[in-house]
């Protein structure tokens, strides 16, 4: 082919594929079939491949995935996203509307808008002339992670505009239920632990370094909302069409309702007919139309007063409890569980219910063979509300808690302050498997893979004996294991091996060092920076930073004080493990690093922990009492004791939107 010819065919490609990524995954009415969408896309691939040159920068094949991040870089959002106030029942709405028609003392043409509520994971996208500039998450509402190249690979998310618009959208980013369920079907082929939900799992793709895992295809995006944008209109029912005009995929049943009779009418008929949507939803969300009312009814700092969520009621059900077992977790506390007869509850069947501890099953005076009433708390774990005692025919049996550990036979421990029974043998295998399971989970050295089926089956072989082991590991010996193919096996090594350069703040909380968990694990990496001088830190030195109570701080001097602990990182070292936290650019860089704010008065942009978290981000910190060490006081409404000292110290007074600029400025 001549040059130019090359040139044209590859933005013919490129139009015919957004076109069909359109019709597809926006309109879901695809045109072609897969096959032939995919053969467009090799097509336009191996060109661009051939000739990178003349790879446009809104290519469709970015969706396939660029190059992995280290970390995501945080982003101050334009204006806040805001969450949501709730109505958990019929009544919940009728006073939201009180409120309302109170603060704007008009009955008149007040109109709603109902949007379904998916429980996925909000995200904010920022366009300039029509072109994706940038995606981020949500985060604490003020400050989010830029995941612009993982948004980017989601589908029914445009990389162009149909008009040259700027203005940012946010929408509700989310994995339809059949992808996945298909997606934890293969997780427990390969051994892995199934995710709990469809939220977690939008949220782990999206929060994947490497684009290309982030299971692209499988996430989808409803945008409903708009800021920043420069067309004129006073309703959101037509914001929410325009969006559609410009591209966007929009929940198609939203409804305009002229009362809160007809809302009310429009949550109902969805409450029943969840289930016939292809994704969960958890409520409806209620709006205000005019745009005009809204800015009249303002926002508190954490929701707009202007909307509510409309929250299903939890679904419960009957089933019987046909035995109860005991586990043992990984600080050896052990828990009893009931096995349930199989009972199909809100789109998921459930079988198993933690009992927590000894205490909880005398006092709901739970048997085996009882029945029970069943209901999902926060829509996601199966709980035992109460026993129907009505039902019971005599045949039920006390379940005993036992005086032995079922795992590796050691005597249990009770401490009288605690409900919880213990095996306090350090090499109980149970205890050992979870162990391994946490310091390969997600939040820690994120192994996948590296489930409890797998380490379960490391340990009996004896491949794997201390957290240490897993660095040490041959694809032989994986490929001795059963069930585990070559492909599993060089995954498994990869990430394994990937793992090693996770930050030191991810090493200390895979340790499991008991009361240290993600954020605590933090403050200390952050302060110390390497591991040695963790370990070598007394508690008194470590309890004196503000984070650390004198609790944690014994903990973690006993748990580096063990000779079998220091083995083990000795190991770690040598299997080459970073050991180190990168220290964050504003730790060091920014003019607010090492800087001591004190917060006074009522903080309306923001909540008091997002301006905590933004100084600590920027490197700074905050203490409660003004001093003379104190170099900013950050001032809301109506300041009292503290704004008095300030000034009498001549401590430099900030207001919040000074304090946002500044911020803004630095990142
Ligand atoms: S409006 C200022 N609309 O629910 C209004 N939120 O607590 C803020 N959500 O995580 C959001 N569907 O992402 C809005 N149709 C919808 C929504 C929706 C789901 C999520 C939102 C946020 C949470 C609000």
């Amino acid at each position: 082919m001549e040059h130019n010819e090359i040139v044209k065919r590859m933005a013919e490609l490129k139009n015919i594929i957004k076109e069909h990524d359109y019709f597809y995954h926006v309109l879901d009415n695809p045109r072609i079939s897969d096959a032939a969408y995919d053969a467009f896309v090799q097509e336009l691939l191996s060109l661009e491949k051939k000739y990178p040159a003349n790879k446009s920068p809104d290519s469709p094949t970015e969706k396939v995935g660029g190059e992995a991040l280290d970390a995501f870089k945080p982003v101050l959002h334009k204006v806040p996203l805001l969450s949501l106030d709730k109505a958990f029942d019929t009544k919940g709405l009728q006073d939201f509307d009180r409120r309302v028609r109170k603060i704007l003392r008009e009955s008149t043409s007040l109109m709603y808008v109902v949007e379904l509520k998916i429980d996925g994971l909000a995200v904010s996208l920022t366009y300039a002339e029509g072109v994706l500039q940038q995606g981020a998450t949500r985060g604490d509402g003020l400050v989010g992670e830029d995941i612009t190249q993982n948004l980017r690979t989601i589908r029914s998310i445009p990389l162009i505009l149909k008009e040259k618009v700027s203005l940012e959208v946010r929408g509700e980013v989310f994995i339809p239920r059949q992808t996945f369920l298909d997606l934890n079907k293969r997780r427990i082929e390969k051994g892995e632990t199934p995710l709990a939900n469809p939220r977690n799992a939008a949220a782990g793709s999206l929060r994947q370094l490497d684009p290309s895992v982030a299971a692209s295809r499988l996430l989808d995006i409803h945008i409903y909302g708009a800021s920043d944008f420069s067309i004129n209109l006073n309703s959101h029912k037509k914001l929410l069409d325009y969006l559609k005009e410009l591209g966007f995929k929009v929940d198609n049943t939203v409804k305009l309702c002229q009362n809160i009779e007809e809302v009310i009418e429009h949550c109902l008929f969805w409450q029943v007919k969840r289930f016939d949507l292809p994704y969960d939803i958890d409520g409806l969300v209620v709006k205000v139309d005019e745009l005009d009312l809204r800015n009249i009814l303002g926002s508190t700092a954490r929701s707009p007063r202007w909307a509510i969520a409309y929250k299903f009621p939890a679904e419960t059900g009957i089933t019987k409890i046909e035995n109860i077992t005991v586990q043992v977790g990984r600080t050896g506390v052990i828990t009893p569980l009931a096995h349930l007869q199989p009972l199909q509850l809100a789109g998921s069947v459930i079988k198993k219910a933690t009992l927590h501890n000894e205490d909880y099953i005398k006092d709901k005076d739970i048997k085996i063979g009882d029945f029970c009433l069943i209901h999902k708390a926060g829509d996601i774990i199966p709980e035992i509300i109460q026993v129907l005692k009505e039902k019971r025919i005599g045949q039920e049996k006390d379940f005993m808690m036992p005086d032995i550990c079922p795992s590796c036979g050691a005597a249990l421990h009770r401490q009288e302050s605690e409900a919880a029974r213990r095996c306090i043998n350090l090499l109980c295998p149970a205890q050992k498997v979870e162990c391994l399971v946490h310091f390969a989970s997600r939040s820690a050295m994120d192994i996948e893979g590296l489930g409890p089926a797998t380490v379960e089956q490391l340990l009996n072989s004896g491949q794997v004996k201390d957290l240490a082991d897993i660095y040490y590991l041959t694809k032989d010996g994986l490929l001795s294991m059963e069930h585990m193919a070559a492909k599993s096996a060089a995954n498994l090594l990869a990430a394994i091996d990937k793992s090693k350069k996770q930050p030191l703040s991810r090493l200390l909380y895979g340790f499991g060092i008991r009361l240290v968990g993600v954020q605590t694990a933090r403050v200390l990496a952050r302060q110390y920076q390497n591991l040695a001088a963790i370990s070598r830190a007394s508690s008194e030195e470590l309890s004196n930073i503000p984070e650390i109570g004198p609790k944690i701080a014994e903990n973690v001097q006993a748990f580096f004080k063990q000779v079998n602990v220091q083995n083990i990182i000795e190991k770690l070292q040598r299997a080459g493990v970073n050991m180190k936290e990168k220290q964050s650019v504003a730790a060091t860089t920014t003019p607010l690093a090492g800087k001591i704010f004190v917060l006074t008065g009522t903080l309306n942009k923001m909540t008091r922990q997002q301006a905590t978290s933004l100084i600590e981000k920027a490197g700074g910190n905050v203490t409660a009492q003004v001093s003379k060490k104190t170099d900013y006081l950050l001032l809301g409404e109506k300041g009292g004791s503290k704004l008095e000292k300030a000034k009498k110290l001549g401590i430099p007074i900030i207001t919040q939107k000074d304090f946002l600029d500044l911020y803004r400025k630095e990142m």
